[in-house]
């Protein structure tokens, strides 16, 4: 499952996933999400297909940590490492048009 869908797109529709470290959401373990992401983004066979970046404050602080995917604009509150691989999946999956995971976020 994991090569599943991103190598069917292009490397102009890379995903973009933002990571927001600023305080807040450092506090509550940002880097750490990084660095999941990453780990988990490389197992996956996802470094070509998947960006991952910090960023500074994606406006749900209170929220955070805070994960952003630009373009599909998907946003992810109260992230922690062990959701890292679903979101991976739920970010594919949606760029095939497939559910959403649980742990999907509609802001208000
Ligand atoms: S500090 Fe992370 S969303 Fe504002």
């Amino acid at each position: 499952m994991s090569q599943f869908c991103c190598k069917l797109f292009s490397m102009s529709d890379k995903i973009k996933i933002l990571v927001c470290t600023e305080s807040h959401c450092k506090k509550r373990g940002a880097e750490d999400i990084v660095c999941a992401l990453k780990e988990q983004r490389a197992c996956m066979g996802l470094k070509d297909d998947v960006s991952i970046k910090k960023s500074d404050c994606l406006g749900m602080c209170e929220k955070g940590p805070s994960v952003y995917v630009k373009g599909l604009k998907l946003r992810y509150k109260h992230v922690d490492p062990g959701d890292c691989k679903d979101i991976l999946r739920s970010v594919c999956g949606k760029k095939q048009g497939e559910l959403k995971s649980p742990n999907f976020y509609v802001p208000d």
